[in-house]
């Protein structure tokens, strides 16, 4: 497995496999990784050259305690991307914000605004410019993005059919444990909140199946914020929302998904069910 630190050893890389006649699939991480990354890197498509990213992006923190605190852990990071049978990863040394092309007056599509967009300005900006960067570098075949993290992967497929449209997107399950969605900042919870955030997909589960029982969500979205928040979380959202648009679904289960957003010791996390 080969460790690049800068673009320039990067595209050398990328320019031998290319010249090779090799596929390439391009999965970027912020690190720390866990089996929902993993995940991720077991659905590359065989025989192509598997690239692994490690950044974790100040672009895309709209609080810096949040990004100096962001969990860090290279030396077994890289062993996991060994596991995989990663090929190569890029690891940026430092901030490499002044690499990326400062685009003026980014218009990214109204989805972005609603779910973690209302809280989190600037997020989605900072994950279009790393992204596309990366996608600009590595120009890649295919590139693998989870579930979890659903209005990003639909901006990631906004990129990819706007700017890359031979880019083929792979979209992942959510990998939980023990009914919890995984997430690198999991490590920073105590037991007793790790416990105490198996409500939160409990009761996704659990608002499917009143919606499939023909319960208006208007009407249950309170009781069910209250049970989360019995819990110590903070509810940030809960909402039923249009897969494709994130829109408000208005009582419609077709195409239909569930999102939350919620804070548990000072940790945010997220998680999704589609209806
Ligand atoms: P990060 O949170 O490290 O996640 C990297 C990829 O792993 C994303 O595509 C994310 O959706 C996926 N992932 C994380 N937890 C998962 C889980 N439990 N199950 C399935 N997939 C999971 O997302 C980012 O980094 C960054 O925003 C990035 C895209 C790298 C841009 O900086």
């Amino acid at each position: 497995m080969q460790i690049v630190h800068n673009r320039e050893s990067l595209l050398d890389q990328i320019k031998e496999y290319k010249f090779r006649g090799k596929k390439i699939t391009l999965i970027p991480t912020m690190g720390n990784l866990h089996q929902g990354h993993q995940a991720l890197f077991s659905k590359a498509p065989a025989n192509s050259i598997k690239i692994a990213t490690i950044y974790v992006n100040p672009l895309q923190f709209n609080n810096n305690d949040d990004y100096h605190n962001y969990p860090r852990s290279m030396q077994s990071d890289l062993e996991v991307c060994r596991q995989n049978n990663i090929s190569l990863v890029y690891v940026p040394y430092g901030d490499i914000s002044n690499e990326i092309d400062i685009e003026k007056n980014i218009d990214l599509p109204k989805f972005t605004r609603y779910l973690c967009g209302q809280t989190r300005e600037d997020h989605f900006h900072g994950v279009y410019k790393i992204v596309k960067h990366l996608f600009n570098i590595v120009n890649p075949d295919f590139a693998c993005f989870g579930k979890k993290d659903y209005q990003q992967l639909l901006l990631i497929k906004y990129i990819a059919r706007t700017y890359f449209p031979d880019l083929e997107i792979t979209e992942v399950d959510t990998v939980r444990s023990n009914n919890i969605a995984l997430s690198s900042r999991l490590n920073r919870l105590s037991n007793k909140s790790l416990q105490n955030t198996k409500v939160i997909y409990e009761t996704l589960r659990n608002i499917r199946q009143d919606l499939i029982d023909g319960n208006d969500f208007k009407c249950i979205q309170k009781k069910f914020i209250k049970k989360i928040e019995n819990n110590n979380i903070i509810v940030e959202y809960l909402e039923h929302r249009k897969s494709d648009t994130l829109e408000l679904a208005d009582g419609h289960l077709n195409n239909s998904s569930v999102f939350i957003a919620c804070i548990i010791d000072n940790i945010r996390l997220i998680d999704n069910l589609q209806i």
